[in-house]
């Protein structure tokens, strides 16, 4: 059976963007596949060095898998940090992976094209190696568990894409003794696939334009309605494709809700706030029950970390085999 396995970083509470473009297709897989899912606590390190806020983070993601509906028995959650072995990986890949390859990673070329428009002289400034190191740690994330399968959000290609080159590498030095299964990126279907924030840019936690998962309803609400739209008036048309709020319905309600709000809209005569308050219900019934599982579990003093240990017992073993295969291959064993 295949091996799907994917992570959320633990920089901030999940929000609806993690939730359509990895949660919600992770666990479809998790009723037919061998599943791991976990949270990638050292990559979100990049971005908070406040360690209240990294617990408190941890156990929001954490309660977010379990609270949508992560059957730990049948799938094994696990904290990144857990599993050492995975650092161990790391340091060999590093040994196989091209500098080049690296400096043409998105996140690093992002940031040296904000320093070239700042004109700032040395591109690198606050480029951190951990920024730089991130596709390697998240390659031996996705190795060390022999995943084939990695479900995630569109936003991930080019990680998926260098986890399988890096894997490559190794298999092409070592092959003969050990391969790396090569794995493949599963993605959500449609161009809207990537949510965007309530700016309209990709919603991310690092934008502050999310909307949190969990949010208690009444704030959900006013956040919805606080969603920018233009001043069109009520009676006129409206191009449902240029709005966020339509687009983020399009992942909430279904089919025949969506098609018939199109049509109203471009008739003329449904107004943004209404669209809102569609929107706002969308979200609600689809994450009402989850919410108070989520709540629950957020209260609870040991059941995540009873879960969590649970998890990291069980992702350890697969890890150990793993890297003791590894070890014998490149002749450190
Ligand atoms: P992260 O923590 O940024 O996001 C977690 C998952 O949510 C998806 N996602 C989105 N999908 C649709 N629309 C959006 N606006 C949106 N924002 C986020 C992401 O694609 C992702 O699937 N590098 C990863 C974490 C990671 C990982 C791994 C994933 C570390 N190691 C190994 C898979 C396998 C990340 O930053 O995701």
């Amino acid at each position: 059976t295949k091996t799907y396995l994917t992570g959320i970083q633990t920089s901030g509470e999940p929000h609806i963007g993690n939730y359509i473009g990895a949660i919600k297709p992770a666990l479809a897989a998790a009723s037919s596949y061998d599943t791991l899912y976990f949270l990638a606590d050292y990559h979100s390190l990049n971005t908070v060095k406040d360690p209240q806020r990294l617990r408190a983070n941890i156990r929001s993601v954490a309660a977010t898998w379990l609270a949508c509906g992560l059957d730990p028995e049948r799938t094994i959650l696990y904290r990144q940090s857990s599993v050492p072995e995975v650092f161990e990986l790391t340091t060999i890949l590093t040994t196989v992976t091209g500098k080049g390859l690296m400096n043409r990673a998105h996140a690093y070329k992002a940031a040296r094209d904000r320093n070239e428009a700042a004109g700032v002289t040395d591109l690198d400034a606050g480029v951190n190696m951990g920024l730089f190191n991130y596709p390697i740690l998240m390659a031996a994330d996705i190795l060390i568990m022999e995943t084939d399968f990695v479900p995630v959000g569109r936003d991930q290609t080019q990680h998926i894409e260098y986890a399988a080159d890096i894997a490559g590498s190794f298999n092409h030095v070592y092959g003969d003794r050990y391969s790396f299964p090569i794995p493949q990126g599963v993605y959500p279907e449609g161009e809207a696939s990537i949510l965007p924030g309530v700016d309209g840019r990709k919603m991310s936690k690092s934008y502050d334009n999310h909307i949190p998962l969990f949010l208690p309803e009444n704030k959900l609400k006013k956040l919805v309605r606080r969603i920018p739209t233009d001043s069109t008036p009520v009676e006129d048309p409206k191009d449902p494709d240029t709005s966020v709020v339509f687009q983020l319905l399009t992942q909430f309600a279904d089919a025949d809700r969506v098609a018939d709000t199109r049509k109203r809209l471009e008739a003329g005569g449904m107004g943004w706030g209404e669209l809102k308050n569609e929107l706002f219900e969308a979200i609600n019934t689809e994450v009402a029950a989850k919410r108070e599982r989520y709540d629950e579990l957020m209260a609870s003093e040991t059941e995540l970390d009873d879960i969590l240990a649970a998890g990291a017992a069980r992702a350890r073993e697969r890890a150990r085999h793993v890297i003791s295969r590894v070890r014998a291959a490149i002749g450190i064993d």
